[in-house]
């Protein structure tokens, strides 16, 4: 399925509370925590260039924003959401993408992290190079942690001195992106060396047998 996924601007804050709605929903729907958003604050989010907003033919069908902690440090991806008539057709796999490229190129040093319960949110993000994580690893900013106070299952984030809860935390750390890439590099670079070896000593081998067969006729 085709969709238009763009980023978010003033002539889109008329979806706003539309798209907090699908948020609750989706919340009740799955029985799980949320952390709630105004829609003054997802307005706040599309004015400044900080959301990816999808369309099926003219049709809100999906949304995500970017947040920023700690001083810039850590990025977060949030607020990811599917219309319920276009899930599982891969357009949160897109949009994840889409707000992913955009944190980039933002927020080139940060850290991009989520917490989540969803599975497939876990796949989506294993996808881009998220890895697993403690709580620990993730931003210390009181204000991020403060959204999960409007989440059903605070009262376990608070027991557990904010070690852990029901979401699992996850973590794309550019710097080690780059050394495994580096790595990764590195190792394509040997096997590309190993065999224009192999090829140069099987011509050389070649060149010799034609010198040999030329000198015996
Ligand atoms: C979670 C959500 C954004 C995923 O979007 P989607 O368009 O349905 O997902 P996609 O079709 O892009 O699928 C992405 C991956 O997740 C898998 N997946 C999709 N739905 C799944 C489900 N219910 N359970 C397990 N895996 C699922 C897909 O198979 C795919 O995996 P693959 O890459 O291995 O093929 C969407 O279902 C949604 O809006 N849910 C309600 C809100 C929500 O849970 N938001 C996340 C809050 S953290």
């Amino acid at each position: 399925m085709n969709f238009e996924i763009v980023t978010a601007g003033e002539q889109h804050l008329k979806y706003a509370d539309d798209i907090c709605t699908l948020m609750e929903q989706a919340a009740q729907q799955r029985g799980t925590g949320i952390a709630k958003r105004s829609p003054e604050y997802i307005e706040q989010k599309m004015s400044e260039g900080k959301a990816k907003v999808a369309f099926k033919n003219g049709r809100l069908a999906g949304f995500c924003y970017i947040e920023t902690w700690s001083h810039g440090k850590y990025v977060a991806n949030s607020g990811l959401i599917v219309h319920p008539d276009f899930r599982g057709t891969g357009l949160g796999k897109k949009i994840k993408q889409a707000i992913f490229n955009l944190s980039r190129e933002k927020y080139p040093e940060a850290k991009i992290f989520g917490i989540t319960t969803s599975l497939a949110v876990m796949k989506i993000n294993s996808n881009l190079g998220y890895k697993p994580v403690t709580f620990s690893e993730l931003t210390t900013d009181e204000k991020f942690w403060a959204g999960c106070q409007s989440c059903k299952n605070f009262d376990i984030l608070t027991r557990t001195k904010r070690s852990h809860c029901l979401c699992t935390g996850m973590l794309f750390d550019p710097v080690k992106k780059e050394t495994t890439s580096k790595i990764q590099d590195k190792e394509l670079r040997w096997q590309r060396f190993k065999r224009f070896l192999m090829l140069h000593s099987l011509r050389a081998k070649r060149k010799m047998l034609n010198g040999l067969k030329k000198k015996n006729q």
